[in-house]
């Protein structure tokens, strides 16, 4: 069993309806699907492989030796206890937003990550329109939601993450099981070591290296705007003893003051559809359940959305 692969390009061609589907059934069933002819020119992404591999070796590759996890690692496999490390995540990561502070040592590598992340935002806005219409809500629907009305307001973050081969790779993940707090989430993953792997009918499935694919999944904000129509799901990164997988994801979500809660049409909806059926989640502020996410990132979320909407 695999995550969908689904040709964007096709989208403006005769086979726009059996596109569509295919993202309505990405959305539905898997919360997970990888794109293939996204537009985001293959030069582009071999040149953000290149400048994030160097930065890695130049800027982190010291540093993680002397790092949280290593430590940890060390000391329980002195204890010899057989315990696991349950409360670590074996990942070297920064985040570039904006306006915060990027690195500057690596040749290329902040024009380069500057370029992808345009790219990726319109990527992220077009997949949204599609939301939009498999959803039957009027065209930007889920875009104004994001950006707290009219402009240009959402909070757009991209993840450099490496996971560093590991020496018990039995012993601790890459990161914990999470379902992602945001809305939708673009992941551009490393070509060949893979690690990523998705809760799917109880079982535990790879999501698999493509080249040059854009794999996206949906968040908890997603979950509760289409009233449960979309989940977020649970997703994992495995460590393994050799390779170092790298993986870059960009966030599309709210600004932390945007009110977030179901659409109307989808709450009316299910309403007609069944009776017992009431609007599933709460409307709350993004940054409350941020608040609440911070503490919870990796319990499970259904408590979360109860928390939020008690605020
Ligand atoms: C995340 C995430 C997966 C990966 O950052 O939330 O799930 O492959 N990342 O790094
Ligand atoms: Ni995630």
């Amino acid at each position: 069993m695999a995550i969908p692969v689904i040709d964007f390009s096709k989208l403006n061609g005769e086979e726009r309806a059996k596109t569509m589907a295919q993202i309505a059934n990405g959305c539905e069933e898997w919360g997970f699907f990888q794109l293939v002819n996204h537009g985001i020119p293959e030069e582009l992404l071999e040149r953000v492989k290149k400048v994030c591999s160097e930065f890695y070796k130049l800027e982190r590759e010291e540093g993680f030796k002397d790092s949280r996890p290593i430590r940890l690692l060390n000391e329980l496999v002195e204890k010899k206890s057989g315990d696991k490390l349950e409360n670590v995540d074996w990942e070297d990561v920064i985040t570039l937003v904006d306006d915060n502070e990027w690195p500057s040592k690596t040749p290329g590598f902040k024009e380069t990550m500057a370029e992808y992340r345009k790219e990726l935002k319109k990527l992220a806005e077009k997949v949204m329109e599609v939301m939009d219409e498999n959803l039957g809500l009027p065209k930007g629907y889920i875009k104004k939601a994001f950006n707290d009305g009219e402009g240009d307001n959402a909070f757009f973050g991209t993840k450099v993450s490496h996971y560093p081969p590991c020496p018990h790779s039995e012993l601790l993940n890459g990161l914990r099981a999470h379902t992602d707090a945001g809305g939708v989430i673009l992941l551009f993953q490393d070509d060949k070591v893979k690690g990523l792997q998705i809760l799917k009918d109880g079982e535990w499935i790879d999501v698999q290296p493509l080249p040059n694919s854009i794999v996206i999944n949906t968040g908890d904000q997603i979950e509760v705007l289409s009233n449960g129509i979309y989940k977020s799901v649970l997703h994992r990164v495995m460590t393994s003893p050799d390779g170092n997988r790298r993986s870059i994801a960009s966030f599309y979500n709210p600004p932390l003051k945007a009110t977030i809660a179901p659409a109307p049409q989808l709450v009316e909806k299910a309403n007609q559809d069944d009776l017992e059926m009431v609007q599933a989640y709460p409307k709350f502020v993004f940054g409350d359940y941020m608040s609440v996410y911070a503490e919870q990132k990796f319990l499970p979320k259904e408590p979360r959305f109860h928390a939020v909407g008690a605020m």
